[in-house]
């Protein structure tokens, strides 16, 4: 029988991948303002997420979530907020025609702000400080003040998660995200190559449909969804002293929830059935994530479902995979095969990214597009032929024109990754790779939709 949980039951288990705090009085005076502010997101936004993701879970819908590695203080702007929401809205639209599916859309946004070190301190020199963990937590500059934990850091985070997500909800109801706009959508560099011109195709003939449409008297007027989209906000629920005041009951069901954001998930490097991650995790009513990398056993995987989903219900936990290119064929087999045995309902997903990080040549930290490609090709390969649903994505992608991942159309090479290396942590996709992925994603979505059509057996109606 599990013990009662609280929002700060975490606390009696081991964690890992944590900042220690000099200043405990600052901490508690932080935590405790963090628990007096508004909520950033409702309950009411988050179950129908979880609605939402209970449909993909059916085979019924396909996620995209996507956004940076690490939000940033310093790239803290409304262009890149707009950028990396368009690019997204951009994927989805592909996406949309491929699946034949609704799109569930999640950025990783409004609160992506702490990392999961390799080491808890770092050398250079002879002189050791702590490791750079994310603007939450410290600086990345290599300086003692730099980088000793400040609990403020939290507060600004909060801050900036706020404002970050009035934006989004003005962008996604207030009319940018109105399906008309779509040409409007294509930034200036990505209108003019192939994957561009694909897209303003796609735009044109979704125009045509939408005067179609108007003519048989379904405008925008009467029709949100041609108007407004939903959007959804998640992160790495990794700090837990930013999290646990966030959790508020909910006036309606008396459910507590995290309201940092919509979708909360577990690191691959802080899963441990007994640790104080997965405890705080099991008693959110959120919908939650969980990263699965090559190291997972099907038993513990069953055992972590037991203890973060016992009722089973749908939409509640995504899975998302993140094996390397070269493993997932070998290692997503039988955990797969071993979930539907067990008769469990999860959302599957590829993260194409986390298993893919190599070193250049040029000493930068990257990913090759076709790795990346490779690894969600072998993603769907499994499920089509498990029989099961390949649920969607997770990449770390943004809008802007940054050369951190080597290939694509647009072959960016070892030496090309210096000319606009901005990540504050692993490298992503542009906005050009990002749509030149959507497309051969939905390409890979229209095959599995045909391979899993059921021919119709005679007598059967
Ligand atoms: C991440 O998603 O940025 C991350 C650190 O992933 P993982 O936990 O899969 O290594
Ligand atoms: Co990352």
């Amino acid at each position: 029988m599990a013990e009662q949980w609280t929002p700060a039951s975490w606390r009696n288990k081991p964690i890992l991948q944590q900042p220690t705090y000099q200043d405990a009085a600052a901490l508690k005076r932080v935590t405790e303002q963090l628990s007096v502010s508004p909520p950033l997101v409702f309950a009411g936004e988050a179950r129908n997420l979880k609605r939402s993701l209970g449909q993909v879970s059916h085979g019924k819908g396909f996620l995209l979530q996507g956004g940076d590695c690490a939000e940033s203080f310093a790239e803290f702007h409304p262009d890149n907020i707009r950028d990396t929401f368009r690019v997204l809205l951009q994927m989805a639209i592909v996406l949309t025609y491929g699946a034949a599916v609704p799109i569930v859309k999640v950025g990783r946004l409004a609160g992506q702000f702490a990392k999961p070190r390799s080491a808890d301190t770092e050398t250079i020199d002879g002189v050791t400080l702590d490791s750079y963990r994310g603007d939450m937590v410290n600086g990345m500059d290599f300086t003692p003040e730099s980088r000793t934990p400040d609990p403020e850091r939290l507060m600004r985070v909060y801050n900036q998660s706020a404002s970050t997500l009035n934006l989004l909800r003005a962008f996604a109801q207030g009319g940018y995200a109105d399906l008309h706009k779509v040409h409007q959508w294509t930034l200036g560099f990505t209108a003019n190559d192939e994957t561009g011109e694909r897209f303003n195709g796609l735009a044109d003939q979704i125009g045509e449909a939408l005067a179609f449409m108007a003519a048989c008297g379904l405008t925008s007027e009467q029709t949100p969804q041609i108007r407004e989209t939903a959007f959804y906000t998640s992160h790495e629920a990794l700090l837990l002293e930013y999290e646990q005041p966030m959790v508020r009951t909910d006036s309606t069901t008396g459910d507590l929830y995290d309201t940092s954001a919509h979708f909360l998930w577990i690191g691959d490097r802080t899963r441990q059935l007994d640790g104080a991650h997965v405890e705080f995790m099991r008693g959110i009513g959120n919908p939650i994530g969980m990263k699965v990398g090559p190291s997972m056993e099907g038993d513990d995987l069953i055992r972590l479902l037991d203890t973060l989903n016992p009722a089973n219900e749908a939409g509640r936990l995504t899975l998302i995979a993140r094996m390397g290119s070269e493993k997932v064929l070998d290692h997503l087999p039988a955990l797969v095969r071993r979930v539907k045995k067990e008769g469990r309902n999860v959302v599957w997903v590829s993260d194409p990214m986390h298993g893919n990080t190599i070193k250049s040549t040029t000493g930068y930290k990257t990913r090759p597009f076709d790795r990346i490609l490779s690894e969600v090709k072998g993603f769907f390969d499994v499920h089509n032929a498990e029989g099961t649903h390949a649920g969607g994505v997770h990449f770390e992608m943004t809008g802007q024109d940054v050369t951190e991942c080597t290939g694509g159309a647009q072959a960016i090479s070892d030496t090309d990754l210096g000319d606009r290396y901005h990540t504050h942590c692993d490298p992503r996709l542009n906005a050009k790779q990002s749509l030149e992925l959507a497309f051969l994603l939905a390409e890979m979505l229209k095959e599995s939709r045909s391979s899993t059509t059921q021919p119709i057996a005679v007598g059967q109606v």
